[in-house]
C-alpha cells in the first residue's frame, strides 16, 4: 500500500499527531494508545461501568440504544478477528448505532483496483464513523489525516477508530485492558473482587495497594510482535511506581523493543528483561512478584520460513502457564492474555482456566464496554448518558457510584 504522501506526517514526534486528533479534552480519533492519558481513561472506565449498570435492565438498554441510533458505522476489518470486531459490534449495538462491514477486500472494489484510501472516504459517505484493522502498520494513521484534510477544506470527515494496525499499535486492547486492570485492582466489583477482599488481601500481603499504581507487570511470551503488549505497556508507563517485567525467549525479534524500553525508562518504570517465567528479579521469583501477569502467544503469522526455522531451536516450555506456576502467583494477581491463545502451544492451558486469577474471559467481555464507553466519548455524547442515568435511578452517576 502506498503511504508515501503521509510520509511527513508520519515521520513527526507522536506529541505533534496527538494535538491532531483531539478536540479539547475529546479524542477525535482514536489511533495510538498514547491518547490514552490516565484522566482519558479514568473517564472511560467510569463511562463503561454506567454503561454496564444501564444495561443490566431490559429499559436501561432500551434507553441506551436510543443514545446512537441515529448513528452508522463501518467495521472495515482486513486482517482477521474474532473479540476486536464482535466487541466493537456489540458495543455499537447496546449504543443503537447501525453497523456494517467490509471484511474481505476481494468482495469490494478493491478488485478492481480501487485504493484502500478511496474505499475509506467512500465509507465516509454512508457512515459516521469507521472502526478498521489491517495488517498494514500505518494505515489508521494515514485515514486519520485524510479526515483532518478533508475536514479543513470543509468536506465530510468521520472519526477513525484503530482496531488493531499491523504489529504497531492496538489501542483499544489497552483500554479494555486497563479497564480490567483498574477493575481488579480497585476490588469493587461485588461477585468477584469485592472490597471485603481487599482488606483479606492487605492482611496477607501489606503493600497491596488500591488501584494501578504501585504495582508490578509481567509481560511474557512474543513481546517484540505482539501490538497489545507495546500499547498496554505505553499506558501503564503513566502510572506511579510500576515495574515491568519482560519475559521473552531469547531471540531479539521477539524480544522488548529497544525504543519502547527507553521511553518506559525515561517514564521512570523500572523495567526488567528477564528469559524464563521461572527467573528472578531483585532476587525473588517473577511469579512470586508480580501483581499481574500478561500472556501472549507467538505470533506465528508473522514468520518467515528463516525465523520459524531459528524459532525451532527455542525451548519454549519457559513462557508457558503450568498449575505449579500459577500456584506461585499472588492470591489476587489477575492473569490477563490478549486472546487468541494458541491451542496447540498452549501458552495457558485450559486447565487454568478455573482458577480465581484466570481473567481473560472477563477482560474480554470488559471490551464491549469500554469500546461502547469509547464510542459514545468519541459521539460527544456522554452528558446524555449521564442524563439517561439520573433519570433512571434517581441520582447523578458520581452519587451512585462512588
Ligand atoms: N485481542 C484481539 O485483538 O483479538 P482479535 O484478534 O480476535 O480481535
Amino acid at each position: 500500500m502506498d503511504l508515501s504522501a503521509f510520509q511527513w506526517q508520519l515521520d513527526r514526534p507522536i506529541r505533534m499527531k496527538t494535538a491532531e486528533f483531539q478536540k479539547e479534552d475529546r479524542l477525535t480519533h482514536c489511533i495510538f494508545a498514547a491518547q490514552l492519558t490516565r484522566p482519558l481513561l479514568d473517564k472511560l472506565c467510569f463511562i463503561a461501568e454506567l454503561i454496564r449498570v444501564l444495561s443490566r435492565t431490559k429499559e436501561g438498554s432500551n434507553k441506551l440504544r436510543e443514545l446512537l441510533s441515529h448513528k452508522r458505522a463501518m467495521l472495515y476489518f482486513t486482517q482477521p478477528s474474532t473479540r476486536t470486531f464482535l466487541s466493537f459490534m456489540a458495543a455499537c449495538q447496546i449504543l443503537g448505532i447501525t453497523c456494517n462491514d467490509v471484511r474481505d477486500p476481494s468482495v469490494s472494489s478493491e478488485v478492481k483496483k480501487e485504493s484502500p484510501m478511496d474505499s475509506i472516504r467512500m465509507f465516509s459517505s454512508y457512515f459516521d464513523l469507521i472502526i478498521m484493522r489491517s495488517n498494514v502498520s500505518k494505515f489508521a494513521e494515514c485515514c486519520a489525516y485524510q479526515m483532518n484534510d478533508l475536514a479543513q477544506n470543509s468536506m465530510r470527515s468521520v472519526p477513525i477508530i484503530n482496531g488493531g494496525a499491523g504489529s504497531d499499535e492496538h489501542p483499544t486492547q489497552a483500554l479494555l485492558d486497563m479497564y480490567t486492570i483498574e477493575r481488579t485492582f480497585q476490588f469493587d466489583h461485588k461477585e468477584n473482587s469485592p472490597r471485603s477482599r481487599y482488606m483479606e488481601m492487605r492482611r496477607k500481603y501489606s503493600d497491596l495497594t488500591l488501584g494501578p499504581d504501585n504495582k508490578t507487570y509481567a509481560f511474557c511470551g512474543d513481546l517484540g510482535r505482539g501490538r497489545t503488549v507495546r500499547s498496554l505497556a505505553t499506558v501503564l508507563g503513566q502510572y506511579k511506581n510500576v515495574t515491568m517485567c519482560f519475559i521473552a525467549p531469547e531471540d531479539e525479534t521477539l524480544q522488548l523493543d529497544p525504543d519502547l524500553r527507553d521511553n518506559l525508562i525515561g517514564k521512570g518504570v523500572n523495567v526488567y528483561e528477564l528469559d524464563s517465567l521461572d527467573a528472578t528479579v531483585n532476587g525473588k521469583p517473577v511469579l512470586e512478584e508480580a501483581d499481574c501477569l500478561y500472556m501472549t502467544r507467538i505470533q506465528k503469522e508473522h514468520d518467515t520460513p528463516e525465523l520459524a526455522a531459528r524459532y525451532q531451536q527455542l525451548d519454549l516450555s519457559h513462557y508457558k502457564l503450568t498449575l505449579d506456576r500459577v500456584s506461585h502467583m499472588k492470591d489476587y494477581a489477575p492473569i490477563l492474555h490478549p486472546f487468541p491463545r494458541d491451542s496447540e502451544e498452549a501458552e495457558i492451558p485450559t486447565d487454568i482456566d478455573n482458577d480465581p486469577r484466570a481473567m481473560y474471559f472477563r477482560q474480554a467481555r470488559n471490551g464491549m464496554w469500554a469500546r461502547a464507553a469509547l464510542l459514545l466519548h468519541i459521539a460527544d455524547a456522554v452528558d446524555h448518558l449521564n442524563v439517561l442515568y439520573k433519570e433512571f435511578y434517581g441520582v447523578s452517576a458520581e452519587e451512585s457510584l462512588q
